[in-house]
Parts: C-alpha cells; structure tokens; sequence
C-alpha cells in the first residue's frame, strides 16, 4: 500500500478552467489557498467561457492562457516558465450526446489530448528537473463503470471498467494512459471518478440548466425515453473539495470516487425544478416581469411542458457511486444539500439570464436544432 500523501501545491495549471466544473474549480481554489500561482489553459470550445473567469482576471496570482491540451510546446513551456507543480486536467469533450453524433472529437481531445499532456509533463517533471515534487490530478467520471441495475450496489474503486458512449470510452481510455504513465515513468498521479455535477457555469445542454432555461422561454422539456434512469447529483463545490483532498491527502497513484449519494430519477428531478421556477417566479414580480414567457406567467404550470421523446442510444440506466474509500482514507463527505443546492442553482440561472442567453446562440442553436429534428 502507497503511503499517504502531505502535499501542498504551490503552482497550478488548471485545464479546461474556463467550463463548468473547472471554473468553479478556480474560484474555490483562490479562495481557499491565497498566494497559490494559478494558470488556467483552455482552448474556449462552446462549452469554454472566459466570463466564467471575470472575477479572477483582477487577481495578481491568476493567468489565463488561450491553448489547447494538444499543442505539446505550449503545455511543456507552460510547465517549465510558470514553474507548476501541480495539473489538474479538467479539459475535455463532456456531453454524451455530442459523443454519439460527433465521436472524433472527443478521441482528439480527451484522448490525444490527455496524452500531449502527459508527455509534458513527463518531459518537465521528470525528464528535465528529476526528483521535482509534482503531481498530475486527472479528472474523470463516473461513466467509465458502465450501467447498474436498480438493486447492484453502487460503484467503486474496484468495479472494472466497462464504458458504454464513445464519451465513456474516451475518458476510461484517458484513465488507462494516466494509470500507464505512473506505472511506466513513475509520474505522480491520481484519478478521481465523480458523479454528475450541478451548479452555476454549466452550458445549458446539460440536463439540469437545460431545464430551467426551457422553462423560462416555455420550451418542451426533453425527456429521453421514461425519465427513470438514475443519476447521483452533486453539487459543484462538493466536487471541487474532492479534487482538493485527493490532491493534498491521496495515496499517489490511487484512484477515488467522489459521488453525492443522492440518487435521483431524471423524471423526478426536472418535475422538482418545474415546481421551483414556477413557485419563484410566482412569488417574484421582478422576475415575472423578466421572463413574461414562463408558463406561470401564461397560467399555465411548467409541468405541461414535458415531453418523452426518443431514448439515447446506449443510455445507461443508473450510476451511483459509493464513497466510502474517500470518505475512510481522506475524509470526504458531500456538504451540500441536494435541496439547497438545487435551489441555489435555480436562482443562480434567474440572477444570470444574460449568461445564458448569449452563450446558447451560434453553433450550439445549430447542434441543438439538428438534435431535435433526430430525435423526433
Ligand atoms: P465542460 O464541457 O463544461 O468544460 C470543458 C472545458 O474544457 C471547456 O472550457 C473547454 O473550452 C475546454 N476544452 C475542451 N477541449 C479542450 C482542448 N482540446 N484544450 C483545452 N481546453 C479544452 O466540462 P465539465 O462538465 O466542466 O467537465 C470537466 C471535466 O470533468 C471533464 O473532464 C469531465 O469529463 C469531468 N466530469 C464532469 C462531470 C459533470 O457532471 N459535468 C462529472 C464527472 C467528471
Ligand atoms: O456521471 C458523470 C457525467 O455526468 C459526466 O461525466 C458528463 O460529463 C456529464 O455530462 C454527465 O453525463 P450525463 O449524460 O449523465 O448528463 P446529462 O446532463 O447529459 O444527462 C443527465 C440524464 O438526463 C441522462 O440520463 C440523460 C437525461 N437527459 C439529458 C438531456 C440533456 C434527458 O432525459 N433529456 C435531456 O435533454
């Protein structure tokens, strides 16, 4: 057994810091750990927002730059002029749905990608400046377990792989490449395999935001088929905590689960933020007068708006994960409240309708239409 880690990062190279979980990653981080260096490398795909980074770009210990995972000389310059110690790779390709129409991208990106990334590492970490203290954090998911049954116990550590979207495929491909540079080289990893994230930042393709946003516009919820697979949610900044206990207190090489326990049926989670959007805005004037087109504006409830539609293609039924590993060997443990989470999250989208609008505009409006017309 590897002894436990006390390691304390100093110099941050945080990818993908400009989406949804590693945006929330980097405002919990300056917060947390002052006078930390902490460079943020995104290539600003649909899902990447700079504006997500606003209130960091004042921060004299905050950079970011404009790359991509896949340019090997900019990631080993980066390492070696920036002097990090320490990568926690959020980037990456993260919608199953785009996985099934467009797999290509998400082999370049999550899969060749994580591998340039590697290979700098390796190159700066080991090769140039040995016996350097470093540590790569890679972060992955749950989905690369596969399905569950509604009685199976719920995921561990040592459940064996078994992805079933070319977005599975692709992270559990990424894992085994992580895996084989600390077998092989020796670099210094660990892996974390989260469940599904919600909170603010997150592109409204995904189930939760898109939800919320449909019903302010009055827009059909999509259902895919009955609504009763199972997801386990965690809030955001629960995740955020996981990576930084892995980071300071993991047994290098290890991977651990981090999940909400808070296992919810799609179906009975858009009916949970049809009743909070409609009970907000009905008790808000303010907000009735900023989404006139809401159902309860119209005396309608936004229930009505659901629709079952075509299932997706290899869905998954259910994910769960037991944390108990994380839980005994670093101490974590979900802090938030699915039911203030939730609604938190609901009103982070009310407050922030400018956000959303102008991000779900061009390519996405494209991508989105051409869904509908396929699932139809
Ligand atoms: P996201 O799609 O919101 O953000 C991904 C970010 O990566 C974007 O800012 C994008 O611009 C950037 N990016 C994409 N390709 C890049 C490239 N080639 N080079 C540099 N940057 C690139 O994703 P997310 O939901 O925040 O997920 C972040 C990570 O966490 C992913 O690795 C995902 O697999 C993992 N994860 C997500 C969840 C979830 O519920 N969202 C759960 C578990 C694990
Ligand atoms: O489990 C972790 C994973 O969670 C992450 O690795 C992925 O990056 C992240 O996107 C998420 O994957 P899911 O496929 O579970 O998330 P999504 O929000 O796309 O869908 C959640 C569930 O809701 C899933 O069962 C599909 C269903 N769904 C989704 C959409 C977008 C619908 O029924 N209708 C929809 O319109």
């Amino acid at each position: 057994m590897t002894a436990k880690k006390s390691y304390e990062p100093k110099r941050l190279l945080i990818t993908g810091g400009a989406g949804f979980i590693g945006a929330n990653f980097v405002h919990y981080w300056l917060k947390t750990y002052p006078g930390n260096r902490v460079v943020v490398l995104d290539a600003l795909t649909y899902a990447g927002n700079i504006e997500n980074l606003s209130s960091a770009k004042s921060n004299p210990d905050f950079r970011f730059v404009h790359g991509n995972i896949l340019d090997y000389e900019l990631m080993a310059r980066l390492l070696r002029e920036e002097k990090i110690d320490t990568i926690v790779h959020f980037a990456a390709e993260s919608h199953v749905d785009r996985s099934i129409t467009g797999p290509d991208a998400f082999i370049e990106t999550n899969v060749k990608g994580t591998h340039e990334l590697l290979k700098a590492a390796k190159t700066v970490w080991l090769d140039e400046n040995p016996g350097m203290p470093h540590l790569f954090q890679h972060v992955s998911t749950d989905e690369v377990y596969g399905t569950l049954k509604e009685n199976d116990p719920p995921f561990r550590e040592d459940t064996p792989y078994a992805p079933n979207s070319p977005y599975a495929a692709s992270k559990a491909s990424s894992d085994f490449f992580v895996r084989s540079y600390q077998e092989t080289y020796g670099l210094n990893t660990n892996i974390s395999n989260c469940s599904n994230n919600y909170g603010p930042y997150q592109f409204p393709e995904k189930l939760i935001p898109l939800v919320i946003t449909n019903i302010l516009e009055s827009k059909a919820l999509p259902i895919y088929g009955d609504g009763k697979q199972i997801r386990d949610w965690l809030y955001v900044d629960d995740h955020a905590r996981g990576i930084d206990l892995i980071i300071r207190k993991g047994r290098t090489g290890e991977p651990y689960n981090i999940g909400g326990i808070n296992e919810w049926a799609n179906i009975d989670i858009v009916k949970l933020i049809c009743e909070l959007v409609d009970k907000r805005i009905k008790e808000d004037p303010a907000l009735q007068k900023q989404y006139p087109d809401a159902p309860v504006c119209q005396g309608n409830v936004a229930i009505d708006l659901i629709r079952h539609i075509k299932d997706r293609p290899g869905h998954d039924r259910r994910y769960a994960i037991d944390p108990s590993k994380s839980n005994k060997e670093i101490n974590y443990q979900p802090e938030e409240i699915f039911e203030t989470g939730i609604a938190k999250t609901v009103d982070w989208y009310l407050t922030n309708e400018n956000w959303w609008r102008s991000i779900m505009s061009g390519e996405y409006q494209n991508w989105i239409k051409q869904q509908y017309t396929e699932n139809d």
